[in-house]
């Protein structure tokens, strides 16, 4: 079975065939997630969504300290290896890389992306990954898309995180419609209640995706799951 660890905002840690992938770091400036250690998260590789500093502030950090393999950008592989990062599958929408995880596909998020300096960050993506213990997607920070159409095309996926909180990215009424574009009845809602704009009701949230027969996992900070 895969596992699912939640910490806060749309940072999160996927572990499948033992392999542990950590997505979009922003854990030390949460106030809300601030029983949480980076120093105690182990993984094997980080991705990268986009450059915002809500997904990517304590990146170099924890690359540094784990060695993990970071999956991100072309442009965003630049900036952080200025900062003495080493480990990198720098890549763009479209692509798709296989390693000892499974593969994963980097696909159009509908949002914007630079650095927290400044510097350009490429478009922003999501992903879709298929390992042996079953396929997922992330989205990242995106409205919804068309192109989530395409996402069965490469996944049959077991669940996939979204984010919820409207205002920045989707609220609850488009996820659903995400969801049923992407064929995915289980889905974890991230980037919800870090900042004012994103303040959402858990309980009527969940009873809206249970209306259109799907299920919204709504997690705890520092709670672990398993899919
Ligand atoms: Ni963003
Ligand atoms: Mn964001």
């Amino acid at each position: 079975k895969m596992k699912l660890t939640y910490y806060g905002h749309a940072c999160f840690l996927v572990e499948s065939n033992g392999k542990r992938i950590l997505f979009d770091p922003f854990i030390t400036p949460n106030e809300l997630a601030k029983d949480i250690r980076i120093e105690d998260i182990a993984c094997d590789y980080i991705a990268i969504s986009h450059g915002h500093a809500d997904h990517i502030a304590d990146a170099v950090a924890i690359a540094t300290r784990t060695q993990a393999t970071v999956i991100c950008a072309f442009e965003i592989y630049e900036w952080m290896s200025k900062q003495g990062v080493a480990n990198f599958r720098p890549m763009n929408t479209g692509g798709k890389w296989s390693s000892d995880f499974g593969s994963v596909k980097c696909v159009v998020a509908q949002h914007s992306s630079c650095l927290p300096d400044g510097t350009y960050g490429a478009n922003p993506m999501g992903f879709v990954f298929n390992t042996a213990e079953g396929d997922f997607y992330y989205s990242g920070d995106t409205a919804l898309t068309m192109d989530m159409q395409l996402i069965p095309r490469w996944a049959k996926l077991k669940f996939a995180v979204l984010p919820i909180g409207d205002n920045f990215t989707m609220g609850i009424e488009d996820a659903i419609a995400a969801a049923d574009f992407i064929q995915c009845d289980k889905i974890i809602g991230v980037h919800y209640d870090t900042f004012g704009y994103i303040v959402i009701d858990h309980e009527a949230a969940k009873q809206q995706f249970a209306a259109a027969g799907k299920e919204l996992i709504l997690l705890n900070i520092g709670e672990t799951i398993e899919l």
